[in-house]
């Protein structure tokens, strides 16, 4: 049980980039007497590249800053002194002459004990000592001085993140800027933030990272590259983060320095031999290389199936290679068909991963984890648990996981991930009619396992905040948090998470929870609902809503959307057989539509728009409502945050404000895409009356224009009334004016506008004369959003800007002026006058 005194928090005005994270080590003042601490710290190992070291360093530079003590730092103390004592076992027991008394600790595992006048920290390895260090420094930095003495074991050995940062410096699903590891074809010289990331890691008892992209060029093997990963692991080997390569299948025939051959057929002698003299010569300069990741046979991507070899004996042709250097290898299971056939009722992407796997289990090398995305498709709002996980018992097996918001509103929304991690880490698969929660079959409990665990893809980037957003970090911290132990709980760890990053204020605490409790129910509900997947564009940016773009293609993540029914019949009765992927209890759960959770039904069956969910709703009436209230809770958000203006820093305050001002607006453009496409779909009316009746609007097309012409959006639920106003050329001004019919009164002035890629155009708001506001389209084109751009006028780039408290009285005249820069003409969408409390 944690205790935590009542503290002052100082030091809330100094401005805060966010490059500190949750290590800040902010200092604490005391209501009460902080309790003294050892004078000294004992460092067990001296080399200064050593994670014990580092853990030293740590303990006495976070303790500086925490409570402005400044201990020394030594290599030895009797015994009896009180100091804290940091490093291995074997470390303690030759410095001491005998063994610590402490529960049985598993590599990386750590006992911390404070009860005594010296406090304890020793790892069962290096890395295992600074992550009791750092766990020391988290209980302090969030003003907890209780004694405790605990063991801590990792679940599994593997808890690694995946980067899918490209040679070229650019990011893959990236919205934090460009790669701290690669510019230019090569690794950058500067390794500095690599370090500090190798840190931020370790703190969260991370120990590897895969440093580029599943989408691997073969060039990374290159000779200058080989010396620049050497490089990379001995930035990040002082924090325990050993280094992984993703590889391309077909390097061997990518004509690189090492020989250029004409095959890459994984049974070749020749390949072979080229594989295992690649891996020895990265091994020469990266000793302790965690491994190889490898997609094969995905999106293009080549692999064994090229020759006729299963994905098992791919696999194994690298896990053969590692296996001397007890490399272990990470294998891929997102391999599907990219272009099946929506005609074909019993096609279905979702059964690619069992029906390429299940056949091979037990034929994959022990050094061999399969790692495996949550769903069956690819990191929707919301999946059911991929079935994988139940077939794969003579087989090691990790989760993957997804930091970077790619299809959840790319760090541009708030969306918390571990409620829906936890979806899947806690859902029981009953094989053998046994319990099978997820988070043991990848901790190879259920199945006797040696090898697994997690990884996830993070995809930070240069920016001061890592990954483009403040609040987005409580993601990563949390990944970390649930690879050493997925049975923890969302928000304890949130809120440990919000002490360590922004200190003990209650409401801070009370206001952050809420928003980040509530972000991810929220964006499902104005996303995709019922299981039918997120409904962003799948074809272009992978941001906005377009639900057309499910459907018509070999992608495969179709909603058979009609203007009568939707929905995948995913049933074995009737459908794509699925659900029959699943071990019998669970497969009769799905098979039984009434037996179906609503939160999945779309996912498994094809209904009627106007079937009824076990809510009472029907189908269609739940996605109105659901948006409608989506958006709803979105804009409190704004309101919320703002309750804690002064209670933190400035810098991080305004960026986060800014973020959920635009998420609200973007909450909106969410909603009505969705209300408004199925609305015409369907053509039945929103119970509530809501859809497509917006009484405090004012379409631009409807307003008096001059050099502004009206323009057909497409698609056509990305503007309101399907249509925007563009300048009638790139180069004039246009005006578009009207005279207000409200009330006379006090409202917020919002405007949607698009801002697209490729131009800034600008805009002056004005009534009788008097400007209201100006602003800039710059938010995708400086980077400051740091979302997948557009360069079209949809809703990637539909955008809201609201004036708060603009005096208005009937008959005024309100004038925009829009002028273009680039290819972006000023559009504008609608303007909305809201009275208090009104979302319109
Ligand atoms: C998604 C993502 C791709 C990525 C792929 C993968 O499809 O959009 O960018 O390469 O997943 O996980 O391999």
């Amino acid at each position: 049980m944690l205790s935590f005194s009542l503290f002052l928090y100082v030091g809330s005005v100094a401005a805060e980039s966010g490059i500190d994270a949750w290590l800040r080590y902010a200092p604490l003042h005391s209501a009460n007497s902080i309790p003294s601490l050892p004078s000294r710290i004992v460092s067990l190992n001296t080399s200064v590249n050593d994670p014990v070291h580092i853990a030293g360093v740590e303990l006495q530079k976070g303790i500086s800053g925490i409570l402005g003590q400044n201990l020394s730092i030594t290599s030895h103390e009797a015994d009896s002194d009180s100091s804290i004592v940091v490093g291995t076992l074997i470390e303690y027991s030759n410095a001491y002459g005998h063994s610590a008394k402490t529960p049985s600790l598993e590599a990386d595992g750590f006992w911390l004990n404070t009860t005594g006048p010296t406090v304890q920290i020793l790892g069962q390895n290096e890395r295992g000592a600074l992550y009791g260090a750092f766990e020391y420094l988290s209980m302090l930095a969030q003003g907890n001085f209780s004694k405790v003495a605990y063991a801590s074991n990792p679940s599994a050995p593997v808890r690694w993140v995946n980067q899918w940062d490209n040679l070229d410096g650019s990011i893959e699903r990236g919205y934090g800027g460009p790669s701290i590891f690669f510019e230019n074809g090569l690794v950058v010289d500067n390794l500095d933030r690599a370090s500090e990331y190798a840190r931020l890691l370790a703190s969260i008892r991370i120990n590897a990272v895969v440093v580029n992209n599943v989408n691997a060029n073969a060039s990374l093997l290159s000779p200058a590259n080989l010396e620049g990963l050497g490089r990379l692991a001995d930035a990040m080997r002082p924090y325990g983060v050993q280094v992984g390569i993703s590889l391309n299948f077909a390097s061997p025939a990518a004509n690189l320095t090492y020989g250029n051959l004409t095959t890459f057929d994984p049974l070749d002698k020749g390949v072979i031999s080229w594989w295992s003299n690649v891996t020895d010569a990265i091994y020469r300069r990266v000793p302790d290389m965690a491994g190889y990741l490898v997609k094969a046979d995905s999106e293009g991507q080549p692999g064994p199936l090229t020759y006729n070899r299963t994905l098992a004996q791919g696999a194994n042709l690298f896990a053969n290679a590692l296996k001397p250097h007890g490399g272990i290898l990470m294998f891929r299971a997102f391999v599907y068909n990219d272009q099946i056939n929506e005609s074909d009722w019993k096609a279905d992407r979702a059964n690619a991963a069992v029906d390429f796997f299940k056949g091979l289990d037990g034929e994959f090398a022990d050094n061999v984890i399969v790692q495996i995305k949550y769903g069956p498709i690819d990191f929707q709002v919301r999946e059911p648990t991929s079935p994988l996980f139940a077939h794969l018992q003579n087989t090691s097996t990790a989760i993957e996981l997804e930091v970077t918001q790619e299809y959840l509103g790319q760090q541009c929304h708030l969306v918390y991930l571990p409620p829906l991690w936890k979806t899947v880490l806690d859902f029981d698969l009953r094989v053998d009619h046994k319990p099978s929660l997820v988070r043991d079959i990848i901790t190879g409990k259920r199945f006797n396992r040696p090898l697994g665990g997690s990884a996830a893809v993070v995809n930070v980037g240069t920016n001061q905040t890592w990954l483009g957003s403040h609040l987005s970090m409580s993601n990563l911290y949390a990944y970390g948090r649930l690879a050493w132990n997925p049975a923890d709980d969302p928000e304890a760890m949130l809120q440990d998470w919000i002490r360590l990053t922004f200190g003990p204020d209650p409401t801070v605490m009370k206001t952050i929870t809420s928003l980040s409790m509530a972000s991810w129910p929220t964006y499902e509900n104005y996303s995709g609902n019922l299981g039918i997947q997120t409904l962003t564009d799948i074809l272009y940016t992978h941001f906005g809503p377009n639900p057309q773009s499910q459907d018509n293609n070999g992608w495969g993540q179709w909603t058979r959307a009609d203007h009568k029914t939707i929905g995948m019949d995913r049933t074995v009765s009737n459908g794509t057989g699925y659900s029959g992927q699943y071990p019998a209890e669970v497969a009769a759960m799905y098979e039984n539509i009434s037996t179906t959770p609503d939160n999945l039904v779309l996912w498994f069956h094809h209904v009627n728009y106007t079937h009824k969910l076990h809510s009472g709703k029907t189908v269609i009436q739940h996605f109105y409502d659901a948006h409608y209230e989506g958006a709803d809770v979105a804009q409190t958000f704004v309101t919320q945050w703002e309750g804690l203006q002064g209670k933190i820093d400035e810098e991080r305050y305004n960026e986060t404000l800014f973020r959920l001002t635009f998420q609200a607006g973007h909450s909106i453009v969410w909603r009505d895409a969705i209300a408004n496409f199925y609305h015409n779909l369907s053509g039945i009316a929103d119970a509530g009356g809501r859809v497509g009746n917006h009484p405090w609007r004012i379409q631009a097309e409807s307003m008096t224009l001059d050099g502004y012409v009206p323009y057909a959006v497409s698609p056509f639920e990305a503007a309101s009334n399907a249509t925007g106003i563009v300048t009638s050329s790139n180069s004039t001004t246009g005006t578009a004016s009207t005279t207000l019919n409200f009330p006379n009164g006090t409202y917020d002035l919002a405007v949607n506008y698009f801002d697209m890629m490729g131009g800034n155009s600008s805009w002056t708001v004005s009534i009788n004369n008097h400007t209201v506001g100006s602003w800039l389209g710059d938010n995708v084109d400086s980077g400051r959003l740091g979302h997948a751009a557009s360069v079209y006028l949809d809703a990637h780039s539909a955008t809201r800007i609201t004036f708060r408290n603009v005096t208005i009285a009937k008959g005024d005249v309100l004038i925009i002026v829009g002028t273009p820069d680039g290819i972006e003409p000023a559009p504008l969408d609608y303007i909305a006058i809201l009275p208090k409390g009104v979302v319109d």
